[in-house]
């Protein structure tokens, strides 16, 4: 894994020179489009990368770029559901991390438990549960990353906190906070199964997020998240969910994604 890992670091190097991001993005569902307005874009696909992990739903990619004149990259999402063992799913951020990226805002599409929610809100992670995913820490420590047991009372940092809500103003989108749950997926969840997950805390649900944040603040990069609420959770709404529906609505707030990244950056870059 060390390994792989340099070898993708070099890999990088050689492709970007010393352009170092000062944020990185993982996008979800629909926050894919925020590359479309990144400045000076730069791809460098995954499947180029010397035994790198694959995508098989979100493209398989980091894009390096500026955004309002922050340097960022995009890194595409690989999800534990898609047969990927879930430390794979972490290795690009963990790349980043060893190129010089510090600072980490985690996106994605999720079902709203809350009931106060609507879908095409949004929601800062102010906490986490990890529902049956396997830690991505687990096996033996890469301890050029970080320690065996970190720490996880403050996986979402308050400051990043505190800048995405200052960037929902003045981008003039509302922003609920709250807990999101992961689950392994692929299949949504049983109406029984989120009364539970609603007795548990949570306020979203989803299937990706949670792995890379453990993995982010073990490697010690300051971690923001953001959910955007697809649609309201199995048995919240009496409609069956679908990809195509929730694709659809997140598709639709794209503009506001667009926005609210943008100010995100600005402010996060000046903590
Ligand atoms: N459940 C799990 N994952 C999801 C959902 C959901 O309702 N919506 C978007 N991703």
């Amino acid at each position: 894994m060390e390994k792989r890992m340099h070898n993708a670091l070099a890999f990088l190097k050689k492709a970007v020179g010393d352009f170092i991001p000062e944020i990185a993005i993982v996008p979800g569902s629909g926050w894919e489009e925020i590359v479309s307005i990144f400045e000076n874009p730069r791809c460098v696909e995954y499947a180029d990368i010397p035994e790198f992990p694959q995508a098989t739903f979100h493209k398989g990619r980091f894009v390096f770029g500026t955004l309002a004149g922050v340097k960022v990259v995009s890194a595409g999402r690989l999800h534990y559901y898609e047969g990927i063992p879930v430390e794979e799913t972490v290795m690009p951020l963990r790349v980043l991390r060893l190129l010089g990226v510090k600072k980490v805002i985690l996106t994605n599409a999720s079902g709203g438990i809350n009931p106060s929610f609507t879908p095409g809100s949004f929601m800062v992670i102010e906490d986490h549960i990890k529902f049956g995913v396997p830690s991505p820490l687990r096996g033996k420590n890469p301890d050029f990353l970080g320690v065996r047991f970190p720490d996880m009372s403050q996986v979402y940092s308050k400051r990043i906190q505190t800048a995405l809500f200052r960037a929902g103003e003045k981008a003039g989108v509302p922003l609920h906070k709250g807990v999101y749950l992961q689950t392994a997926g692929p299949q949504f969840e049983t109406p029984a199964e989120i009364r539970l997950m609603k007795l548990l805390g949570a306020d979203a649900v989803g299937m990706s997020t949670v792995p890379e944040a453990i993995a982010a603040v073990h490697c010690g990069m300051e971690t923001g998240g953001i959910a955007c609420i697809s649609n309201m959770a199995a048995g919240i709404s009496e409609t069956p969910l679908s990809v195509e529906d929730i694709t659809n609505t997140a598709a639709r707030s794209v503009p506001l994604m667009k926005a609210l990244l943008k100010e995100a950056v600005i402010e996060i870059s000046n903590l």
